[in-house]
């Protein structure tokens, strides 16, 4: 049984109206993965998040965690920690006076809520504010307690949607070396995010989606570099005078080029996958056209570009 998938999610969609808000979205998370989920604003990353929590029902498709149906809300939950919107506790509360109340809610006694409340506020540095009223915390040091409650339980699954939204940089570090310090442990994490840096540096994984649709879906090295496993590069050519059209057409056309964009009068980007060979042709391409080369710099091919080809021309909702 221990192929079973983390979570499941099959054909899911979920209609406000007649408006869709997500459109048949399968994904599948399994066991010790950490998977991204990347799409701009409106594109149904929290609602995809709320439906695999149980936290709204959806209008057709399933949702399994560990193998058991979401609509079997209390066993399947057993399993997972989340953080989606949650409501803001009392301003007079304190941190461990919130681990307590969610201790209790998950059936731990005064013990168990003592070692995991003790464990879950040092991973989050928050323990020395433990006794403090969390009306008079900054909102990274909230976002923090919020973390904290939901890895309270220990939980296989971990769901959190933009956990890291209004932190600051170092903040920001801190959650992300947390999360990924949880991997050890062999964990499953499903996060939404805009921050393309914290899917590359925790994720294996990453599913992008647009206008309610699963766009791709896969590890970030397949779908960044393709199944092949030919290495994409990008050139970036900066010459000295204006790239023609005659150029660019010839640099489109040579071998082993997959694209070609136009970055300024004087320079281009140009994407390719072919051997050191082609790479060779393509700068002389230019060269011999005279246009006078400045400079020639090559990249590997990332998660920035394939965000870009995957949400091109999408506009906020
Ligand atoms: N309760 C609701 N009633 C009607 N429409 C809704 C509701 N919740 C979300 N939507 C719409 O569904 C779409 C997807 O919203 P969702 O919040 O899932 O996007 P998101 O990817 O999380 O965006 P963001 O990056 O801004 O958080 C949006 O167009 C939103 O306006
Ligand atoms: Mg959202």
């Amino acid at each position: 049984m221990n192929d079973v998938p983390a979570i499941e999610t099959i054909g899911l969609t979920k209609q406000y109206g007649s408006f869709t808000a997500i459109s048949n979205v399968s994904l599948t998370v399994r066991k010790g993965e950490y998977m991204g989920l990347l799409g701009p604003n409106g594109a149904g990353k929290s609602t995809t998040l709320k439906v695999i929590s149980g936290l709204i029902f959806p209008t057709s498709g399933s949702v399994k965690i560990e193998g058991i149906d979401i609509k079997d809300h209390r066993r399947a939950m057993a399993h997972v920690g989340c953080v989606i919107e949650t409501p803001e506790p009392y301003p007079s509360w304190t941190p461990a006076e919130i681990l307590e109340y969610v201790g209790r809610m998950y059936g731990l006694d005064s013990r168990e809520i003592a070692i995991r409340s003790r464990d879950v506020l040092e991973t989050m540095k928050m323990w020395d504010w433990r006794d403090k009223a969390i009306g008079g915390f900054s909102k990274g040091m909230r976002q923090r307690v919020v973390l904290a409650q939901a890895l309270l339980p220990n939980p296989g699954i971990i769901i959190l949607d933009e956990p890291t939204s209004g932190l600051d940089p170092r903040g920001m570090i801190e959650v992300r070396q947390a999360l990924a310090a949880l991997k050890a442990k062999d964990r499953s994490l499903l996060i939404s995010t805009h921050m393309l840096k914290e899917v590359s540096e925790l994720c294996g994984s990453v599913a992008m989606i647009r206008d309610g649709k699963v766009m791709a879906s896969g590890k970030v090295d397949e779908l960044v570099h393709g199944k092949g496993g030919s290495k994409k590069t990008i050139l970036d050519i900066k010459s000295r005078r204006p790239f023609t059209a005659e150029v660019l057409t010839n640099l489109r056309g040579a071998a082993g080029v997959d694209a070609v964009t136009r970055t300024g009068e004087c320079s281009v980007s140009v994407e390719f996958s072919g051997s050191t060979e082609q790479q060779e042709h393509i700068v002389d391409l230019v060269y011999d056209s005279g246009l006078g080369i400045v400079a020639v710099n090559e990249k590997g091919a990332d998660l920035e570009s394939l965000y870009m080809d995957m949400t091109r021309g999408d506009d906020v909702r």
